[in-house]
Protein backbone atom coordinates (compact mmCIF):
# COMPACT_ATOMS: atom_id res chain seq x y z
CA UNK A 1 0.00 0.00 0.00
CA UNK A 2 1.23 3.69 -0.59
CA UNK A 3 0.58 5.21 2.71
CA UNK A 4 1.12 8.52 1.34
CA UNK A 5 -0.91 7.90 -1.36
CA UNK A 6 -3.74 7.03 0.60
CA UNK A 7 -3.37 9.86 2.59
CA UNK A 8 -3.34 12.13 0.17
CA UNK A 9 -7.00 11.38 -0.02
CA UNK A 10 -8.25 12.44 3.45
CA UNK A 11 -8.73 15.87 3.85
CA UNK A 12 -8.17 15.53 7.25
CA UNK A 13 -4.81 14.48 6.93
CA UNK A 14 -3.82 16.58 4.36
CA UNK A 15 -4.53 19.71 6.39
CA UNK A 16 -3.42 18.03 9.80
CA UNK A 17 -0.11 16.42 8.54
CA UNK A 18 1.16 15.92 12.53
CA UNK A 19 -1.66 14.49 13.63
CA UNK A 20 -1.46 10.91 15.04
CA UNK A 21 -5.56 9.77 14.52
CA UNK A 22 -5.86 6.88 16.23
CA UNK A 23 -9.78 6.69 17.48
CA UNK A 24 -10.93 4.82 14.11
CA UNK A 25 -12.89 1.92 16.54
CA UNK A 26 -15.15 5.73 17.24
CA UNK A 27 -14.88 6.82 13.37
CA UNK A 28 -13.00 6.64 10.66
CA UNK A 29 -11.93 10.07 8.33
CA UNK A 30 -13.60 10.07 4.87
CA UNK A 31 -11.67 10.27 2.04
CA UNK A 32 -12.87 12.88 -0.96
CA UNK A 33 -14.45 10.15 -3.04
CA UNK A 34 -17.19 9.69 -0.16
CA UNK A 35 -17.33 13.39 0.42
CA UNK A 36 -17.52 14.11 -3.54
CA UNK A 37 -20.68 11.15 -4.00
CA UNK A 38 -22.37 13.11 -0.99
CA UNK A 39 -21.63 16.32 -2.39
CA UNK A 40 -22.57 15.18 -5.96
CA UNK A 41 -26.34 13.85 -4.77
CA UNK A 42 -26.78 17.57 -2.72
CA UNK A 43 -25.52 19.53 -5.85
CA UNK A 44 -26.97 17.77 -8.60
CA UNK A 45 -30.26 16.25 -7.64
CA UNK A 46 -31.10 16.98 -3.15
CA UNK A 47 -34.71 15.59 -4.22
CA UNK A 48 -36.52 12.63 -2.82
CA UNK A 49 -36.64 9.08 -3.72
CA UNK A 50 -39.10 6.59 -4.46
CA UNK A 51 -42.11 9.45 -4.80
CA UNK A 52 -41.37 11.89 -7.47
CA UNK A 53 -42.96 11.67 -11.05
CA UNK A 54 -39.68 13.50 -12.42
CA UNK A 55 -36.52 13.15 -13.85
CA UNK A 56 -34.32 14.18 -10.85
CA UNK A 57 -36.32 12.03 -8.37
CA UNK A 58 -36.11 8.69 -10.69
CA UNK A 59 -32.00 9.77 -11.02
CA UNK A 60 -31.82 10.11 -6.91
CA UNK A 61 -33.81 6.78 -6.46
CA UNK A 62 -31.39 4.96 -9.09
CA UNK A 63 -28.52 6.43 -6.84
CA UNK A 64 -30.25 5.46 -3.87
CA UNK A 65 -30.72 2.26 -4.74
CA UNK A 66 -27.75 0.94 -6.58
CA UNK A 67 -26.05 2.37 -2.99
CA UNK A 68 -28.05 -1.12 -1.68
CA UNK A 69 -26.76 -3.22 -4.42
CA UNK A 70 -23.06 -1.98 -3.93
CA UNK A 71 -23.49 -2.23 -0.03
CA UNK A 72 -24.93 -6.10 -0.57
CA UNK A 73 -22.34 -7.25 -2.63
CA UNK A 74 -19.33 -5.84 -0.27
CA UNK A 75 -21.10 -8.54 2.21
CA UNK A 76 -22.11 -11.11 -0.32
CA UNK A 77 -25.47 -10.39 0.40
CA UNK A 78 -28.98 -10.06 -2.09
CA UNK A 79 -30.48 -6.63 -2.75
CA UNK A 80 -33.83 -7.17 -0.37
CA UNK A 81 -31.59 -8.35 2.71
CA UNK A 82 -29.80 -5.12 3.29
CA UNK A 83 -32.04 -2.79 5.26
CA UNK A 84 -30.47 1.36 5.77
CA UNK A 85 -30.91 2.13 9.53
CA UNK A 86 -29.01 5.12 11.33
CA UNK A 87 -25.99 3.07 12.79
CA UNK A 88 -25.02 -0.82 13.86
CA UNK A 89 -26.71 0.67 17.34
CA UNK A 90 -29.99 1.13 15.36
CA UNK A 91 -29.99 -2.37 13.40
CA UNK A 92 -29.37 -3.90 16.60
CA UNK A 93 -32.40 -2.69 18.30
CA UNK A 94 -34.78 -3.31 15.37
CA UNK A 95 -33.66 -6.57 15.55
CA UNK A 96 -34.31 -6.88 19.50
CA UNK A 97 -37.75 -4.59 19.21
CA UNK A 98 -38.98 -6.43 15.86
CA UNK A 99 -37.46 -10.16 16.39
CA UNK A 100 -37.20 -10.23 20.20
CA UNK A 101 -40.19 -9.10 21.02
CA UNK A 102 -42.45 -11.34 18.92
CA UNK A 103 -40.41 -14.22 18.84
CA UNK A 104 -38.60 -15.08 22.05
CA UNK A 105 -41.35 -16.05 24.49
CA UNK A 106 -41.30 -17.37 28.57
CA UNK A 107 -38.57 -19.80 29.32
CA UNK A 108 -36.22 -18.73 26.58
CA UNK A 109 -32.79 -18.63 26.83
CA UNK A 110 -30.86 -15.11 25.11
CA UNK A 111 -26.91 -15.81 24.98
CA UNK A 112 -24.88 -12.70 24.88
CA UNK A 113 -21.16 -11.95 26.46
CA UNK A 114 -19.27 -9.72 28.34
CA UNK A 115 -17.51 -8.29 25.69
CA UNK A 116 -20.41 -6.82 24.05
CA UNK A 117 -20.77 -3.28 22.89
CA UNK A 118 -24.31 -1.55 25.31
CA UNK A 119 -25.95 -1.56 22.05
CA UNK A 120 -25.32 -5.61 21.13
CA UNK A 121 -26.48 -6.48 25.22
CA UNK A 122 -28.88 -3.87 26.15
CA UNK A 123 -32.00 -4.75 23.55
CA UNK A 124 -31.99 -8.12 24.81
CA UNK A 125 -31.23 -7.25 28.63
CA UNK A 126 -34.65 -5.58 27.70
CA UNK A 127 -36.02 -8.40 25.48
CA UNK A 128 -35.53 -11.06 28.43
CA UNK A 129 -36.84 -8.63 31.29
CA UNK A 130 -40.15 -7.63 29.30
CA UNK A 131 -40.85 -11.34 27.38
CA UNK A 132 -39.37 -13.26 30.77
CA UNK A 133 -36.88 -15.19 29.38
CA UNK A 134 -33.32 -15.92 30.71
CA UNK A 135 -30.18 -13.88 29.76
CA UNK A 136 -26.78 -15.68 29.68
CA UNK A 137 -23.75 -14.96 29.38
CA UNK A 138 -20.95 -16.94 27.57
CA UNK A 139 -17.67 -16.99 30.28
CA UNK A 140 -14.82 -15.07 28.98
CA UNK A 141 -11.42 -17.10 28.95
CA UNK A 142 -8.37 -15.56 31.13
CA UNK A 143 -7.58 -13.46 28.59
CA UNK A 144 -10.77 -11.66 28.06
CA UNK A 145 -11.80 -13.86 24.91
CA UNK A 146 -15.19 -15.75 23.71
CA UNK A 147 -14.05 -19.80 22.72
CA UNK A 148 -15.84 -22.14 20.84
CA UNK A 149 -15.77 -24.56 24.10
CA UNK A 150 -17.13 -21.94 26.67
CA UNK A 151 -20.17 -20.81 24.13
CA UNK A 152 -20.97 -24.75 24.11
CA UNK A 153 -21.17 -24.73 27.93
CA UNK A 154 -24.51 -22.18 28.10
CA UNK A 155 -25.86 -23.57 25.04
CA UNK A 156 -28.94 -25.40 25.40
CA UNK A 157 -32.32 -26.52 23.47
CA UNK A 158 -33.59 -23.65 25.00
CA UNK A 159 -30.94 -20.98 23.32
CA UNK A 160 -33.42 -18.84 21.09
CA UNK A 161 -30.70 -15.97 20.49
CA UNK A 162 -27.15 -15.58 20.19
CA UNK A 163 -26.37 -11.64 20.41
CA UNK A 164 -22.68 -11.65 20.07
CA UNK A 165 -19.68 -9.35 18.88
CA UNK A 166 -17.34 -10.60 15.84
CA UNK A 167 -14.58 -8.04 17.00
CA UNK A 168 -14.82 -6.09 20.54
CA UNK A 169 -14.46 -2.56 20.51
CA UNK A 170 -12.28 -2.84 23.87
CA UNK A 171 -9.99 -5.74 23.44
CA UNK A 172 -10.17 -6.64 19.40
CA UNK A 173 -10.24 -10.17 19.94
CA UNK A 174 -11.57 -11.91 16.48
CA UNK A 175 -14.92 -14.03 18.04
CA UNK A 176 -14.57 -17.59 16.49
CA UNK A 177 -17.97 -16.56 14.84
CA UNK A 178 -18.22 -19.52 12.21
CA UNK A 179 -18.11 -21.93 14.35
CA UNK A 180 -20.45 -20.64 17.25
CA UNK A 181 -23.12 -19.85 14.50
CA UNK A 182 -22.80 -23.58 13.18
CA UNK A 183 -23.47 -24.23 17.01
CA UNK A 184 -25.76 -22.52 17.40
CA UNK A 185 -28.10 -23.27 14.32
CA UNK A 186 -27.79 -27.07 15.60
CA UNK A 187 -29.96 -26.21 18.61
CA UNK A 188 -32.45 -23.57 16.30
CA UNK A 189 -31.19 -20.50 17.65
CA UNK A 190 -30.84 -17.18 15.45
CA UNK A 191 -27.17 -15.45 15.75
CA UNK A 192 -26.76 -11.32 15.40
CA UNK A 193 -23.79 -10.58 14.77
CA UNK A 194 -22.75 -7.19 15.82
CA UNK A 195 -19.75 -6.47 12.86
CA UNK A 196 -18.93 -3.04 13.93
CA UNK A 197 -15.96 -3.13 14.30
CA UNK A 198 -15.25 -6.22 12.07
CA UNK A 199 -16.48 -5.36 8.51
CA UNK A 200 -14.54 -2.26 8.19
CA UNK A 201 -11.15 -4.09 9.08
CA UNK A 202 -11.69 -7.57 7.52
CA UNK A 203 -14.04 -8.89 4.18
CA UNK A 204 -17.08 -10.34 5.91
CA UNK A 205 -19.39 -12.70 3.40
CA UNK A 206 -23.00 -13.02 5.56
CA UNK A 207 -22.81 -16.35 3.31
CA UNK A 208 -19.99 -18.05 4.09
CA UNK A 209 -20.52 -16.51 7.89
CA UNK A 210 -24.24 -18.50 7.43
CA UNK A 211 -25.04 -15.70 10.49
CA UNK A 212 -28.64 -14.74 10.73
CA UNK A 213 -28.58 -11.19 11.13
CA UNK A 214 -25.09 -8.73 10.90
CA UNK A 215 -25.19 -5.07 11.50
CA UNK A 216 -22.61 -2.18 10.70
CA UNK A 217 -22.30 1.33 10.82
CA UNK A 218 -21.22 3.48 7.96
CA UNK A 219 -18.87 5.88 9.88
CA UNK A 220 -16.61 3.58 11.28
CA UNK A 221 -15.55 2.37 7.49
CA UNK A 222 -14.95 5.79 5.88
CA UNK A 223 -19.03 6.15 5.12
CA UNK A 224 -20.82 9.10 6.29
CA UNK A 225 -22.90 9.53 9.98
CA UNK A 226 -26.04 8.74 9.89
CA UNK A 227 -25.87 5.57 8.19
CA UNK A 228 -25.71 2.02 9.14
CA UNK A 229 -26.99 -1.73 7.91
CA UNK A 230 -28.80 -4.66 9.22
CA UNK A 231 -28.55 -7.71 7.26
CA UNK A 232 -31.08 -9.96 7.87
CA UNK A 233 -31.49 -13.54 5.69
CA UNK A 234 -34.89 -12.90 3.82
CA UNK A 235 -37.09 -15.57 5.43
CA UNK A 236 -36.60 -13.75 8.56
CA UNK A 237 -36.92 -10.02 7.58
CA UNK A 238 -40.09 -11.59 5.72
CA UNK A 239 -41.53 -12.79 8.86
CA UNK A 240 -40.18 -9.36 11.33
CA UNK A 241 -43.31 -7.07 11.84
CA UNK A 242 -41.81 -3.64 11.03
CA UNK A 243 -41.40 -1.42 14.47
CA UNK A 244 -41.94 2.14 13.03
CA UNK A 245 -45.03 2.74 11.04
CA UNK A 246 -45.57 5.84 7.85
CA UNK A 247 -44.37 7.11 4.84
CA UNK A 248 -42.92 4.86 2.14
CA UNK A 249 -43.32 1.39 4.10
CA UNK A 250 -46.75 1.29 3.60
CA UNK A 251 -48.56 -0.83 1.06
CA UNK A 252 -52.34 -0.45 1.33
CA UNK A 253 -53.61 1.57 4.51
CA UNK A 254 -57.95 1.52 4.79
CA UNK A 255 -60.04 2.34 8.28
CA UNK A 256 -59.50 -1.37 9.28
CA UNK A 257 -56.60 -2.71 7.81
CA UNK A 258 -53.02 -1.59 6.85
CA UNK A 259 -50.17 -3.76 4.97
CA UNK A 260 -46.54 -3.27 4.06
CA UNK A 261 -44.29 -3.04 1.30
CA UNK A 262 -41.55 -6.30 1.37
CA UNK A 263 -38.14 -6.37 2.83
CA UNK A 264 -36.36 -3.42 2.91
CA UNK A 265 -38.45 -0.99 2.72
CA UNK A 266 -41.50 -2.15 5.13
CA UNK A 267 -38.14 -1.55 7.61
CA UNK A 268 -37.24 1.94 5.98
CA UNK A 269 -39.59 4.29 7.34
CA UNK A 270 -40.15 7.92 6.25
CA UNK A 271 -37.60 9.62 3.62
CA UNK A 272 -34.44 7.54 3.60
CA UNK A 273 -31.21 8.23 4.60
CA UNK A 274 -30.12 9.13 1.06
CA UNK A 275 -27.24 10.64 1.09
CA UNK A 276 -25.64 8.95 3.87
CA UNK A 277 -26.09 5.60 1.73
CA UNK A 278 -24.93 7.28 -1.57
CA UNK A 279 -21.74 8.01 0.67
CA UNK A 280 -21.41 4.55 2.17
CA UNK A 281 -21.78 3.17 -0.98
CA UNK A 282 -18.62 5.23 -1.86
CA UNK A 283 -16.54 4.01 0.97
CA UNK A 284 -17.36 0.57 -0.28
CA UNK A 285 -16.15 0.87 -2.98
CA UNK A 286 -12.73 2.85 -2.28
CA UNK A 287 -12.19 0.02 0.67
CA UNK A 288 -12.18 -2.28 -1.78
CA UNK A 289 -10.07 -0.48 -4.32
CA UNK A 290 -7.46 -0.79 -1.22
CA UNK A 291 -8.44 -4.32 -0.46
CA UNK A 292 -9.19 -5.95 2.75
CA UNK A 293 -5.55 -8.75 2.57
CA UNK A 294 -3.65 -5.33 2.63
CA UNK A 295 -5.52 -3.75 5.56
CA UNK A 296 -5.79 -6.34 8.29
CA UNK A 297 -1.81 -6.96 7.83
CA UNK A 298 -0.90 -3.79 7.89
CA UNK A 299 -3.02 -2.55 11.06
CA UNK A 300 -1.52 -5.93 13.07
CA UNK A 301 2.28 -4.32 12.14
CA UNK A 302 1.38 -1.12 13.27
CA UNK A 303 -0.28 -2.04 16.12
CA UNK A 304 2.60 -5.16 17.03
CA UNK A 305 5.10 -1.85 16.44
CA UNK A 306 3.32 0.31 18.91
CA UNK A 307 2.74 -3.04 21.70
CA UNK A 308 6.69 -2.77 21.64
CA UNK A 309 6.95 0.45 22.16
CA UNK A 310 4.44 0.30 25.33
CA UNK A 311 6.19 -2.51 26.86
CA UNK A 312 9.31 -0.53 26.92
CA UNK A 313 7.26 1.99 29.45
CA UNK A 314 7.66 0.54 33.08
CA UNK A 315 4.04 0.97 34.28
CA UNK A 316 2.12 0.69 31.78
CA UNK A 317 -0.75 -2.06 31.83
CA UNK A 318 -1.90 -3.77 28.69
CA UNK A 319 -5.42 -5.75 28.70
CA UNK A 320 -4.94 -6.92 24.90
CA UNK A 321 -1.58 -7.68 24.21
CA UNK A 322 -2.15 -10.69 22.05
CA UNK A 323 -5.31 -9.38 19.58
CA UNK A 324 -5.74 -10.04 16.28
CA UNK A 325 -6.66 -6.31 15.36
CA UNK A 326 -5.82 -2.71 15.29
CA UNK A 327 -7.09 -1.99 18.81
CA UNK A 328 -5.22 -1.71 22.07
CA UNK A 329 -6.71 -0.79 25.46
CA UNK A 330 -3.93 0.01 28.38
CA UNK A 331 -3.66 2.23 31.34
CA UNK A 332 -0.95 4.07 32.72
CA UNK A 333 -0.39 2.64 36.61
CA UNK A 334 -2.25 5.55 39.06
CA UNK A 335 -3.39 7.69 36.05
CA UNK A 336 -7.59 8.45 35.23
CA UNK A 337 -8.37 7.18 31.45
CA UNK A 338 -9.55 10.45 31.07
CA UNK A 339 -6.50 12.83 32.47
CA UNK A 340 -4.41 10.55 30.12
CA UNK A 341 -6.40 11.29 27.56
CA UNK A 342 -5.97 14.91 27.85
CA UNK A 343 -1.77 14.69 27.57
CA UNK A 344 -2.22 13.06 24.55
CA UNK A 345 -4.31 15.81 22.59
CA UNK A 346 -1.76 17.92 23.70
CA UNK A 347 0.42 15.95 21.72
CA UNK A 348 -1.17 15.89 18.57
CA UNK A 349 -2.62 12.50 19.40
CA UNK A 350 -6.20 11.42 19.43
CA UNK A 351 -7.43 8.26 21.31
CA UNK A 352 -10.48 7.41 23.29
CA UNK A 353 -10.66 6.90 27.12
CA UNK A 354 -13.28 5.57 29.36
CA UNK A 355 -15.71 2.37 29.29
CA UNK A 356 -16.04 2.66 25.35
CA UNK A 357 -20.07 1.64 25.90
CA UNK A 358 -18.90 -1.33 27.25
CA UNK A 359 -19.30 -1.23 30.92
CA UNK A 360 -19.53 -4.88 31.32
CA UNK A 361 -15.84 -5.57 29.84
CA UNK A 362 -14.34 -2.87 31.80
CA UNK A 363 -15.80 -3.94 34.77
CA UNK A 364 -14.45 -7.90 33.93
CA UNK A 365 -11.41 -5.77 33.61
CA UNK A 366 -11.49 -4.54 37.16
CA UNK A 367 -11.09 -1.04 35.72
CA UNK A 368 -13.41 1.91 35.23
CA UNK A 369 -11.94 2.35 31.90
CA UNK A 370 -8.93 2.19 29.67
CA UNK A 371 -7.10 3.89 27.06
CA UNK A 372 -7.81 3.11 23.58
CA UNK A 373 -5.77 3.55 20.25
CA UNK A 374 -7.78 1.70 17.52
CA UNK A 375 -5.51 1.84 14.17
CA UNK A 376 -6.71 2.04 10.32
CA UNK A 377 -4.84 1.79 6.66
CA UNK A 378 -4.20 5.39 6.56
CA UNK A 379 -2.09 5.51 9.44
CA UNK A 380 1.59 5.52 9.18
CA UNK A 381 4.49 4.39 11.25
CA UNK A 382 4.96 8.06 12.46
CA UNK A 383 1.78 7.49 14.21
CA UNK A 384 2.86 5.14 16.01
CA UNK A 385 5.89 7.09 17.44
CA UNK A 386 3.89 9.70 18.51
CA UNK A 387 1.68 7.93 20.08
CA UNK A 388 4.43 5.62 22.53
CA UNK A 389 6.00 8.99 22.78
CA UNK A 390 3.23 10.59 23.79
CA UNK A 391 2.54 8.02 26.21
CA UNK A 392 6.39 8.69 27.99
CA UNK A 393 4.93 12.14 28.36
CA UNK A 394 1.97 11.08 29.85
CA UNK A 395 3.42 9.17 32.41
CA UNK A 396 6.55 12.06 32.98
CA UNK A 397 3.40 14.59 33.00
CA UNK A 398 1.45 12.44 36.19
CA UNK A 399 4.62 10.71 37.34
CA UNK A 400 5.91 14.58 38.24
CA UNK A 401 9.41 14.14 36.42
N1 LIG B 1 -18.65 2.26 19.47
C1 LIG B 1 -17.69 3.27 19.23
C2 LIG B 1 -16.40 3.06 19.99
O1 LIG B 1 -16.10 1.95 20.34
C3 LIG B 1 -18.22 4.64 19.37
O2 LIG B 1 -15.70 4.01 20.24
Amino acid sequence: MDINKIRNDFPVLRDNPNLAYLDNSAMALKPDMVINAVNDYYSRLGVNVHRGVYRLSYEATDLYEEARTTVASFINARFEEVVFTRGASASLNLVASSYGMNFVNEGDEVITTELEHHSSHMPWFNVCNVKKAKLKYVPLDKEGRITVEAFKSVLTNKTKVVAITYVSNVMGYITPIKEIIKLAHEVGAVVIVDGAQAVPHMKVDVKELDCDFLAFSGHKMCGPTGIGVLYGKLDLLEKMPPIEFGGDMADTVRKDSQTYKASPYKFETGTPIIASAIGLSAACKYIDSIGFDNIIKYEKKLRDEAIKGLKEIEGIKIYNENAETGIISFNIDGVHPHDAASVFDNNDVCIRAGHHCAQLITTWLNTIGTVRASFYFYNKEEDVKKFVEAVKNAKDFFYGF
